[in-house]
């Protein structure tokens, strides 16, 4: 294990706070609910912590408009706290990602408060203001622009209009954003995820964007002047100077309806350490189509290895995230795991690091709202068509009490009722569960080297099943998936293969229905 870098090999794990653990009972998640969980997670077996936003927000965006980028929401608890879950986590062996939102502020930031407040305020120029807007769209539905009847200008949002776009081609405004990065890396953070990185610079010029076809207003322009403007690159250097002045420190970024091509050239060794590419979570407000066959999937991986290959870029994976229905969601039937079995073997398998997000161990289900008991902007704007992401938000189960061993209190979103059956405690007691399959693999790519930098291999099986290798030049690792409720006989690669894992009573090379192998070569 001496080789090894835990951004590259390790597993990441997403916390949406608010949902995760409440300590003092006011249905809200927090930090020190967090700390109570850390031997869990150290228990699981996962490597660094992702956090959503903590910081304080008038919860336009549930944390995604930020009124203060070096303070914690006093809801979710203090800088003290914050200080002693990087202290508790580092004791474990756990690092802390922290979420930057830095494309845009809460409308309450006293940054836009004083932007807004007059023309010639100093931090007019923060923010993005014109006398008329062009044809942008806000990708939450509408327009991207705001009339602020107090100075009789627009201002841009890219998101909801309490998300105001900050001007990041205002010097001061670029210094302050680095700032942000200081100050959290000085508290001993480790990384960050650079939410809709790809958007900070606009075209100075806000041209008209042309138009495309589409169905929604969003989708019928393409995005070629409101993101991916070249100004990006000399920024991205500058950040990883800042962030290698530590050791370890790791940016990812979230790629905003970026091409793979696009994404890759954010990344290497003097711009981002990886960049999200949602090979399996495609997802379009209008078409919430996901494709799930062994086919497709292997599709997808070959395309995308090819893509990071060529780039020398790392990949991650993603499965599930708070913005989508939860993979279990997408793919399983009812409360039958044999897809979510399927899903964690790819997330934790393929090559690149995987991200994991909470209750993906035990399956967790999206839960389902009344029209009424929607929370988030898009789901309200455009019920019935689209619902939002409440669904993948709802509080973590960890046991089978009314609240889901989350909260004494009504927590602020409903506890799926599956918590009953569906709950971390329960998994625990049962070894054919999903958490302990989720375990066994974790533990199984801390032993084997090839699981985590291997090449990946596809090979020829017959339809309804894939299979590939995981190769270093000492050691070749098979994955074999029946997706089927067929049995599936395939031919294995010529060599003494030993079963290191199997999720029923198939032999090497013969699975039963929704059979999940792992051989090593002897
Ligand atoms: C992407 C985040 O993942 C999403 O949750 C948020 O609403 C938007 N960026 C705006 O910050």
């Amino acid at each position: 294990m001496e080789d090894f870098l835990w951004w590259r090999d390790g597993v990441i794990y997403q916390i949406y706070p608010r949902s995760f653990a409440d300590s003092n009972g006011d249905g809200l998640g927090d930090l020190t609910g967090i700390i109570s969980r850390l031997d869990y997670l150290s228990n699981l077996g996962i490597d660094a912590i992702w956090l959503s936003p903590f910081y304080p927000t008038p919860d336009k965006d549930f944390g995604y408009d930020i009124s203060n980028y070096v303070e914690v929401d006093p809801r979710f608890g203090s800088l003290a706290d914050f200080d002693r879950l990087v202290a508790e986590a580092h004791q474990r062996g756990i690092r802390l990602i922290l979420d930057l939102v830095l494309n845009h502020t809460s409308d309450q930031h006293p940054w836009f408060q004083e932007s807004r407040s007059r023309r010639d305020n100093p931090k007019r120029d923060w923010y993005i203001w014109r006398d008329q807007p062009n044809n942008w769209q806000a990708s939450f539905g509408g327009r991207a622009w705001e009339y602020d009847p107090a100075t009789s200008q627009y201002y841009l949002h890219l998101f909801t209009k309490e998300q105001p776009d900050v001007n990041w081609r205002n010097p001061e405004v670029r210094k302050a954003q680095m700032d942000v990065f200081r100050f959290w890396m000085e508290r001993g953070v480790d990384g960050f995820r650079l939410d809709v990185f790809n958007a900070y610079f606009k075209h100075p010029d806000l041209p008209d964007n042309p138009p495309r076809f589409g169905l929604r207003g969003f989708d019928r322009q393409r995005h070629i002047f409101d993101i991916d403007q070249p100004e990006m690159m000399p920024f991205l250097n500058e950040m990883r100077l800042l962030l290698d002045s530590h050791p370890e420190r790791y940016a990812v970024g979230e790629t905003y309806i970026a091409t793979p091509q696009k994404t890759v050239s954010y990344c290497g060794p003097d711009k981002l350490h990886a960049a999200f590419s949602f090979d399996f979570t495609f997802m379009d407000l209008f078409y919430p189509i996901f494709p799930w066959n062994p086919r497709w999937v292997m599709e997808q991986v070959i395309k995308r290895e090819e893509t990071f290959n060529a780039a020398n870029v790392w990949p991650t994976t993603v499965m599930s995230n708070h913005d989508l229905p939860r993979a279990a969601s997408r793919y399983a039937r009812g409360e039958n795991d044999s897809q979510t079995f399927l899903a964690m073997t790819l997330l934790l398998t393929l090559r690149g690091t995987p991200f994991m997000y909470y209750g993906e161990e035990i399956g967790m289900r999206d839960i389902h709202l009344q029209r009424s008991e929607i929370l988030d902007p898009p789901g309200k704007k455009y019920w019935p068509i689209y619902n939002g992401r409440d669904g993948c938000r709802s509080p973590m189960q960890w046991d089978d009490s009314i609240f889901g061993g989350f909260s004494t209190a009504k927590p602020w979103l409903p506890v799926h009722p599956n918590t009953l059956q569906r709950n971390v405690r329960s998994q625990q007691a049962d070894p054919g569960s999903l958490f302990n399959f989720t375990k066994k693999l974790l533990a199984l790519r801390k032993e084997i080297p090839a699981l985590r930098g291997g090449d990946f291999v596809p090979l020829e099986t017959p339809r309804g099943m894939l299979a590939y290798l995981r190769q270093t030049k000492g050691q070749s690792v098979l994955m074999a998936l029946n997706f089927g409720r067929r049995k599936k006989k395939f031919s294995l690669p010529d060599g003494d293969w030993r079963m290191l894992l199997t999720t029923a009573k198939g032999s090497p090379g013969a699975l039963t229905p929704y059979e999940i192998q792992m051989l090593i070569l002897e």
